[in-house]
């Protein structure tokens, strides 16, 4: 609660994807314990970050932007200091391969910058005053209470810093909830949150998410929800919120990305970009292609390239040279894999590469599954995991169908050498869709760009500049112009 809360006794285990070999065969390294919080001290966090906003008059609402962006530049400060031990850890505890833990530190750090900068530009736009019909207004942006904010495991520092870093830089209060699979890199920087922040302002709580959560959602002192995860669980806090229309939701959901591979597509490029979107970090990202259309016309030729280039792509631990295959942080995910594959072969599908699907300790090799239709789990599921479905089509109004069907909409990628055919896909698909992608696959960054989604994907919109939007409000303060020469 703004300072370390003594321990209780209660703890919970700490487990790496990465096993190593015991007298009981080969098991996921116990990397250490976190004291897991009882409902009370839940419910005395949130009540330290209610204090610490006091209705908009505690310490925090109330300090100038510059003090706040302050204190905020003293932390990334002591973070930067932190890199080595948070880096290793994101490394250990979700089994992101060394390269992308170190790209996913130093983008967090970027993006706590660039928010800084957006938010003395928004800054220097509130203080200028507007003369309308007389009317003089000064419009400042105000902050909006209490924030839950609960990141997701793939990310667990940068998806957790794009919402907790501009929510604080608006004076908002927070309980901090760290996932599941990423809680232990978050230790290293609790020193800082209590040493940089007056206290009650940043509050950590750590947990299992469905006993302590649902007793904050109750209690009615949310004002923002802001969970990068699953529909399902986002929708089930919702509604245990007593005022639902007053809490605003800022989310980043479930996304089942498609890639339209068009007859005159550069085939070599399609298959890059394919492997990259499908299988960067083990297809766990939000971002991930996950469902791949391509003209029946060409997808043996299609297939083979993107087989040969699956079998290209290196596995291994994550701290191994040039690794894209790594250990999957969730155990209960091959199964889950396994269990998709199965009913697609049941379903009349072939698994195309060699090795596909095989699992050894917590790895799981990446499988093509060909053809794909409508009967299949892979068909509507987000799999967020190393499996690559490919639906053949003969008419491009198919895929698009699938687009317009989906409960998703958080972005698509088209290829194809036609500027008549991308044109054609460009409209019906940016009302589908919150990004096009043309001749790329599907990704958030530059971080500098909204980011968001349709449907089920995501509510409201995130990055450097609209975070900065969706943590707060305008308020107006308005005089008469009682000067001579009135606007
Ligand atoms: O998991 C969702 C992330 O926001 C994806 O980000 O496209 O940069 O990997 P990325």
């Amino acid at each position: 609660n703004g300072a370390m809360h003594p321990w209780t006794g209660k703890s919970s285990e700490v487990f790496s994807p990465i096993c190593v070999k015991t007298k009981d065969g080969l098991v996921r390294k116990r990397i250490g314990s976190y004291p897991v919080c009882t409902e009370k001290e839940s419910m005395e966090a949130l009540d330290a970050a209610v204090k610490a906003y006091d209705n908009g008059r505690g310490i925090w609402p109330t300090m100038s932007v510059a003090d706040r962006i302050a204190c905020v530049e003293q932390f990334t400060q002591k973070m930067i200091a932190k890199r080595d031990i948070v880096v290793k850890l994101i490394m250990w505890e979700i089994g992101k391969s060394f390269a992308d833990s170190q790209k996913e530190f130093d983008r967090t750090v970027d993006y706590i910058y660039a928010t800084i900068d957006a938010l003395k530009d928004l800054d220097r736009d509130n203080s200028r005053f507007q003369i309308e019909q007389g009317i003089i207004a000064q419009i400042r942006r105000s902050p909006l209470g209490v924030v839950l904010c609960m990141g997701p495991f793939n990310y667990p520092l940068n998806e957790t810093f794009t919402t907790l870093i501009p929510a604080l830089i608006m004076g908002n209060t927070m309980l901090f909830k760290p996932p599941k699979h990423g809680t232990l890199l978050h230790y290293p920087l609790l020193e800082a949150f209590q040493s940089c922040f007056p206290k009650g302002v940043v509050n950590t709580i750590y947990g299992r998410g469905n006993t302590i959560v649902p007793q904050l959602m109750q209690s009615g002192q949310i004002n923002v929800l802001t969970l990068i995860g699953s529909s399902r669980v986002a929708n089930e806090l919702k509604k245990l919120h007593p005022k639902v229309n007053r809490l605003r939701a800022i989310l980043g959901l479930d996304a089942k990305n498609a890639a339209i591979i068009s007859k005159d597509a550069d085939l070599d490029l399609a298959v890059k970009e394919t492997v990259l979107g499908s299988l960067s970090f083990n297809g766990q990202r939000c971002t991930a292609l996950k469902i791949i259309y391509v003209h029946r016309s060409v997808a043996t030729t299609f297939l083979y390239k993107l087989s040969e280039e699956v079998s290209k792509l290196k596995y291994g631990m994550p701290w191994e040279q040039g690794v894209v295959l790594t250990p999957l942080p969730e155990p209960q995910k091959p199964a889950y894999l396994k269990e998709c594959l199965d009913d697609a072969i049941a379903h009349g599908a072939k698994l195309i590469n060699p090795n596909a699907g095989e699992t050894k300790e917590s790895f799981f090799y990446p499988a093509i599954v060909y053809p794909v239709n409508a009967k299949m789990k892979l068909y509507r599921e987000e799999q967020f995991g190393p499996v690559i479905p490919v639906v053949p089509f003969d008419d491009l109004e198919e895929p698009i169908e699938y687009i317009i069907g989906s409960a998703h909409g958080q972005q698509v990628s088209i290829f194809s050498n036609k500027t008549e055919v991308i044109s054609s896909l460009i409209d019906p698909l940016v009302n589908q869709v919150s990004r096009v992608n043309i001749n790329a696959q599907c990704q958030r960054g530059p971080d500098i760009f909204p980011f968001t989604g349709r449907k089920d994907s995501a509510e409201g919109t995130l990055s450097v500049f609209d975070a900065l939007r969706s943590f707060s409000i305008r308020s107006l303060v308005t005089t008469k112009d009682t000067s001579e020469n009135k606007a």
